[in-house]
């Protein structure tokens, strides 16, 4: 074990889930180890309470005259069920097969602890840093973010920067160095369907009085047509067609054919948007996706029940232009609209935030592309992300600042899944990088 591997399994140890209120202790005393962390590096730290979940700031003392570049990375990780199908504890690092396998190891606790560890290593070997630097580390990004946004509003001048780094984004395929210049937005919301007051026999009154399961299928069903487009009005209105150069761009991208999403997913076929390729289809075009749904009998056997409601769960990708809380008032229209008679509807909305995209040709994009090729032996390839990390948007309307999103997360790394993993490889590589990409962007 090198002493960044013993850093890094310090703190995948704790486990700081930030949904799970049981877990605001782990996520306080996690934050505590970045502070003392930092500390020891000589950097100047604070932790700065929220609402909820404690903000990681650090800085070096700066120099006038010097870019002043912002690493950005989040510390909370997702909830770990269902636990019995991890190999082994999420919150007991291993390498195993050249990886290293805990909840956060890529998502996100791995790929900024790389930057954190260059940035030490450069401290150590140099004295000093070629930037001024702003370390902002949070503990909420796993359930939106619901306190950064404030916090950059109120220390606006304080946080000024010229760039942003964040690795907490995919490499297209291992090897391939992948920089991402979007993110998908999104934005969310639960439904409850209501029919009879308890659940009731569905012999002596089924055929009577309506499902409401059944008319949670049909809202559900009625959202796309059978091209894979969203049937909601309006939906696609303010969606921008994908550039000539994007689409020439992207069909070169390596680890996005059919054959390699089939392997990744272990879905029987591709599916989506007529007219577009996967990867068009992943990271510019919007969606929406039902993320869970219950109601009735779920136990063994059979029951013969009428249930008394059904729900569920979606949640929107979004595109640039789109605007979160325009776009989830249609969708609520669509519900009402298409609500089968004999039942009520619960409409509940949910986080939400913007789609981002920049220009990965800027200044500094150059920068980070010739960073990305030096470490990893070949010239990046250029994507938007599927993923959404709302605050990046937010970084941009608040602080005026775009970021670079340096991804280390490799396909198979299963971020959200069991089992969760990042490959040694890649976190050495990431130290190197984030040292060559802060002296590059200080140059
Ligand atoms: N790091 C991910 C986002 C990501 C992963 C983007 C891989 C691109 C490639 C982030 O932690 C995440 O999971 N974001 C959530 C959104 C959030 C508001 C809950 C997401 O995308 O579902
Ligand atoms: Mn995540």
């Amino acid at each position: 074990m090198t002493p960044a591997l013993e850093d890094l399994f310090a703190v995948l140890r704790f486990p700081s889930i930030s949904t799970d209120s049981n877990h605001a202790s782990d996520v306080r005393a996690c934050a505590q180890w970045y502070v003392d962390k930092f500390k020891s590096m000589g950097l100047s730290v604070e932790l700065c309470e929220t609402a909820k979940h404690p903000i990681v700031l650090a800085k070096n003392e700066p120099v006038a005259g010097r870019k002043t570049v912002l690493i950005y990375g989040h510390y909370d990780v997702q909830p770990v069920d269902p636990v019995e199908l991890w190999d082994s504890a999420p919150f007991e690092p291993v390498i195993k097969d050249g990886k290293i396998w805990a909840r956060g190891a890529t998502d996100n606790k791995g790929q900024h602890m790389a930057h954190l560890l260059g940035v030490e290593e450069t401290i150590k070997e140099k004295g000093e840093l070629p930037v001024n630097l702003i370390f902002l580390l949070e503990g909420e990004e796993e359930i939106g973010s619901p306190n950064l946004p404030g916090f950059l509003e109120e220390r606006k001048e304080e946080l000024a920067c010229d760039v942003i780094a964040v690795s907490d984004t995919g490499m297209v395929a291992k090897g391939i160095p992948t920089l991402g210049y979007g993110l998908r937005g999104i934005t969310c919301c639960e439904v409850k369907v209501n029919g009879p007051d308890k659940d009731l026999h569905s012999g002596l009154y089924g055929g009577a009085v309506a499902n409401p399961a059944t008319a949670a299928a049909q809202l559900i069903a009625s959202l796309h047509d059978s091209e894979g487009k969203v049937a909601v009005e309006g939906f696609y209105d303010e969606v921008e067609p994908l550039a000539d150069w994007e689409r020439e761009m992207w069909s070169q991208v390596p680890g996005v054919s059919e054959s390699d999403l089939l392997e990744v997913t272990g879905s029987p076929a591709v599916f989506g948007e007529a007219g577009f390729s996967s990867a068009e289809r992943l990271w510019a075009r919007p969606t929406c996706e039902v993320n869970g749904m219950w109601g009735g009998y779920q136990g063994e056997g059979s029951k013969t029940v009428l249930p008394s409601y059904a729900c569920f769960k979606l949640s929107c990708r979004l595109v640039p232009d789109q605007e979160p809380e325009v776009i989830i008032g249609r969708v609520q229209k669509h519900l009402e609209a298409h609500l089968p008679t004999g039942v009520t509807m619960e409409f509940t909305p949910g986080h939400s935030g913007k789609a981002y995209v920049a220009d990965p040709h800027s200044e500094a994009g150059k920068a980070a592309q010739e960073a990305l090729e030096e470490v990893f032996s070949r010239p990046p390839v250029l994507i938007r992300e599927g993923g959404s990390i709302p605050i990046i948007q937010s970084m941009k309307e608040i602080l005026g600042t775009d970021t670079l999103m340096l991804g280390l997360a490799l396909p198979d790394c299963q971020i959200h899944s069991p089992n969760e993993n990042f490959t040694v490889e890649n976190f050495e590589a990431g130290i190197r990088l984030s040292k060559v990409l802060l002296e590059k962007l200080g140059a």
